[in-house]
């Protein structure tokens, strides 16, 4: 008689046929970092807080001693304007991160977030179309493609010149990566790689983020660029455009409701890296029902974990990423 159980039995046993691993090396901690005074411990999100540049080495430092695989920066300026203008300024704050953490802990993967979001005093991802000269072909308020792709192209090359390893597009802007690869490779910087927010999707799964980062829209929405989230076969459309496009790596933004694009995209791109985002309403979540005592936090972290490993993706970036770290070790 079959009996699956005999491989059951014992926790070594367990281990000896598990199919699918987790490790602090496949994981990427976001770090927020801001041109405030003091540390601001973000609500929606508890356990993550928006770090003064100050304290910005120190924590990258803490990363780097869990064996995590890198941090994604998203920055915090303390003055925006229409055109997002401190995304790219030499001595904005995600450069002044940048140079930061790779004096204090040059062997740490730095990859940085691009999107004008978190600089427009809008809170739109790049120029939109609105004022006087506004494109009347276009609806008020309309997020400008080619245009926005300019500006996020000079932040890419300020970002490189300021040491990150990794750019990482968010906007989800047409001609984004071609754009981005272009003004890298005439800046010098043909070593530095992409990783394409490829497929994102406009999910209500980013609310706590908006908080965290300081980058909600001030009117309308995203749901121009981002995807919608009935659509899987266009994420592998997205996929396919940003590979010809010169994106090194892909993504599938959320995860947890996204588990099927992620599986398409590993099966259609297995030679890309591919990343799972586990976003911040996925974290908010867990965080909540952990609180009231009606989830085990540290089991169901460990499991979302390993199903998003086990549809696909070859690294998670996580909020949960330094307590899953120390979970793991205690466990292995
Ligand atoms: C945009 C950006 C967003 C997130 C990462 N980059 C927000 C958005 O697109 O509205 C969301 C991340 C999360 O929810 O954890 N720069």
């Amino acid at each position: 008689m079959e009996r699956p159980r005999r491989l059951r039995h014992t926790p070594a046993m367990r281990a000896l046929v598990r199919e699918t691993r987790l490790s602090a090396d496949q994981l990427i901690a976001p770090l927020f970092v801001s041109e405030a005074a003091e540390p601001v411990a973000v609500t929606s999100m508890p356990g993550v807080t928006q770090w003064p540049l100050g304290h910005i080495a120190d924590q990258a430092a803490a990363i780097a001693r869990q064996g995590l695989a890198g941090v994604l920066l998203f920055g915090l300026p303390k003055l925006k304007d229409a055109r997002g203008s401190g995304a790219w300024a030499a001595d904005g704050v995600i450069q002044k991160a940048t140079r930061a953490i790779k004096a204090r802990v040059p062997e740490l993967t730095i990859i940085t977030d691009l999107c004008l979001c978190e600089y427009t005093d809008h809170g739109h991802c790049g120029l939109v179309n609105t004022g006087p000269e506004r494109d009347l072909r276009l609806p008020d308020g309309y997020l400008l493609n080619d245009a926005s792709v300019e500006l996020l192209a000079r932040t890419a090359v300020t970002q490189a010149e300021a040491g990150a390893d990794v750019i990482a597009p968010s906007a989800m802007l047409d001609g984004m990566v071609a754009g981005i690869r272009r003004a890298l490779d005439g800046g010098r910087f043909e070593h530095v790689p992409i990783l394409s927010y490829s497929a994102k999707f406009a999910s209500g799964f980013y609310g706590p983020f908006r908080e965290a980062a300081g980058g909600a829209p001030k009117f309308g929405d995203r749901a121009t660029h981002q995807m919608d989230p009935a659509n899987a076969w266009e994420a592998q459309r997205e996929h396919a455009l940003d590979v010809a496009e010169g994106a090194d790596m892909l993504m599938v933004k959320p995860a947890l409701a996204y588990l099927d694009v992620i599986r398409r995209t590993k099966d259609k791109f297995p030679d890309r890296p591919l990343v799972a985002y586990n976003v911040s309403g996925e974290y908010a979540m867990i965080k909540a029902a952990a609180e009231r005592g009606w989830l085990d936090e540290r089991r169901v972290v460990l499991e979302t974990l390993t199903a998003m490993r086990r549809a696909g993706a070859d690294l998670i970036i996580t909020y949960h990423a330094t307590d899953a770290a120390t979970w793991l070790r205690e466990t292995s």
